[in-house]
């Protein structure tokens, strides 16, 4: 073997070693072996990690413009897969001017949407990774966006270069379609971890509750490895209807160990003193309303009564 071999074949080693060694994206998962507990880094020791428990004493009213959702009324071609860890649904860069975006909601900027997934869990009671008062609904959905002018590796170092959108997916026991229908239909055709299908005249909207008005907000980080602190995190409070029959097909998928994975979300982390930010719907606001005016109607009634006792 002449030298010029030698030293490439050594190069080509090295760099088998440091891009399988250890610190790689490679094998992490959500198995007693590979799952939430022995994710490294950033998971393991930083301080402001998703998902969280939303408690009512850590909430704060914040009467925040509405969140705009812009283009997500266009249609255009997704990618499904299965990746092994979740259900992906990827292309939205190729929309080009039809990219559904985000802005409003308190948020500084603009946000292009890159790409949606889900986690699930083995029963109706655990799935969703952020939960309402310790409560979880079956699944929650993804919609991840990327700060306007922002790479995605250039976003992952900012605190708030992505924006991801939290919706839960509530149970239903009506059998009819419902908009989750688009992507079930197509789950047979990702069944095994690296399988990929095409939906075409996807409408994002689809994947959104009729209701956006209200939503948490905190500052967090990815739920997976390596947990980048960077992170917008809107979490809608009306939820999407999914089937019991959907959510069994969720729960057939197949990860990258051969077998279903029953359960893709990591476990609530702690909230480290953050604060969580509640907008309400315009159904609260009139709610303030009427309520402020019923005090001053009290107020002005017990006034009067007094008026009336010293005269
Ligand atoms: C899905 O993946 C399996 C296993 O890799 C493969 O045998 C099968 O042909 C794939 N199916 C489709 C529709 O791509
Ligand atoms: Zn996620």
């Amino acid at each position: 073997m002449s030298s010029h071999l030698l030293v490439l074949s050594l190069l080509l080693a090295l760099l088998a070693v440091v891009h399988c060694g250890p610190g790689a994206d490679h094998g992490w998962g959500y198995d007693e072996d590979n799952g939430p507990d022995t994710w490294q880094g950033k998971c393991q020791n930083h301080l402001k990690q998703s998902p969280i428990d939303i408690r009512a004493p850590d909430v704060d009213y914040a009467l925040l413009h509405r969140m705009h959702f812009l283009n997500y009324d266009m249609d255009g071609k997704i990618e499904l897969s299965n990746t092994g860890r979740t259900l992906f649904a990827g292309g939205f860069e190729s929309w080009q001017q039809k990219q559904p975006m985000i802005q409003g909601g308190g948020l500084k900027h603009r946000y292009k949407l890159v790409q949606f997934h889900l986690h699930w869990g083995q029963n109706d009671a655990v799935g969703s990774e952020h939960a309402l008062g310790s409560l979880h609904y079956p699944a929650e959905l993804h919609l991840v966006h990327v700060r306007e002018g922002l790479t995605l590796k250039e976003a992952l170092t900012r605190p708030d270069g992505l924006a991801v959108v939290g919706v839960f997916l509530a149970k239903t026991n009506d059998p009819v379609a419902n908009n989750f229908s688009p992507i079930s239909e197509r789950l047979h055709d990702v069944r095994h971890s690296g399988n990929k299908t095409e939906i075409k005249n996807f409408r994002t909207k689809y994947v959104l509750p009729f209701d956006t008005e209200a939503f948490y907000r905190y500052e967090g980080s990815l739920t997976t490895p390596d947990c980048s602190e960077a992170v917008v995190w809107t979490v809608l409070a009306e939820p999407v209807a999914i089937s019991s029959h959907q959510l069994h097909l969720l729960r057939q998928l197949h990860n990258k160990e051969l077998v279903k994975s029953d359960k893709n979300y990591r476990p609530l982390q702690p909230l480290n003193g953050r604060r969580i930010q509640y907008r309400p719907s315009k159904l609260d606001r009139a709610m303030i309303c009427s309520s402020a005016a019923t005090t001053l109607t009290i107020f002005s009634t017990v006034f009067a009564f007094f008026m009336t006792m010293i005269y």
